[in-house]
């Protein structure tokens, strides 16, 4: 999925950092105007596909968070990228996204609410919240277990009938 910041949110963040709403600002101090979110299957194909995106020719990687390792107080777990794109022989920088559909769907919902309480949800909910994210790590945890089982059995299946 692609995305591009809306024009009201660019010049929040530039007010939030102290900055006049100038395209001049734009370019130079919001990294993430243009962002591809990559939802995937299970946490291993995220670093798969952050190795590969770091292997791109025409890709620079600028920084990495990994909010999987060290997720954030609300509970949010993603693997972002910022890299630099060549558009029109100048670069771009682009925000990456990179997150299982579990952690695809605890994000959607916590975005909902946080905007539904504009960012003063009651204490419960933010900690029923926290406690949902952990929920969708040992189930994402779970699912690459079974994947990991299913490929194993397959393989040990296949071998007996070549032995027959
Ligand atoms: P902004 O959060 O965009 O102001 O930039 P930042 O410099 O703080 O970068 P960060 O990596 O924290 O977040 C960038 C993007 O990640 C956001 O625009 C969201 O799409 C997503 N994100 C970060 N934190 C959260 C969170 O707590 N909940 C949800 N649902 N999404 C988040
Ligand atoms: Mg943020």
């Amino acid at each position: 999925k692609s995305r591009i910041k809306s024009p009201e949110s660019i010049v929040k963040k530039l007010k939030r950092y102290g900055y006049e709403s100038s395209i001049d600002n734009m370019v130079d101090y919001i990294n993430d105007i243009a962002g591809i979110r990559i939802v995937c299957s299970f946490t291993s194909d995220i670093y798969k596909l952050a190795e590969m995106i770091g292997k791109q020719n025409d890709l620079t990687v600028v920084s990495v968070k990994d909010y999987i390792k060290h997720p954030k107080e609300s509970g949010y777990k993603s693997y972002h990228m910022l890299v630099t794109v060549p558009i029109f022989l100048s670069d771009r920088v682009v925000e990456i996204q990179i997150r299982t559909m579990a952690m695809d769907f605890w994000a959607s919902l916590e975005h909902k609410i946080y905007y539904k309480f504009e960012g003063n949800a009651p204490q419960y909910i933010s900690r029923d919240l926290r406690e949902c994210s952990e929920i969708v790590s040992m189930l994402d945890a779970k699912m690459l277990q079974l994947n990991e089982a299913i490929i194993e059995a397959r393989a040990a299946q296949e071998e007996d009938t070549d032995e027959v």
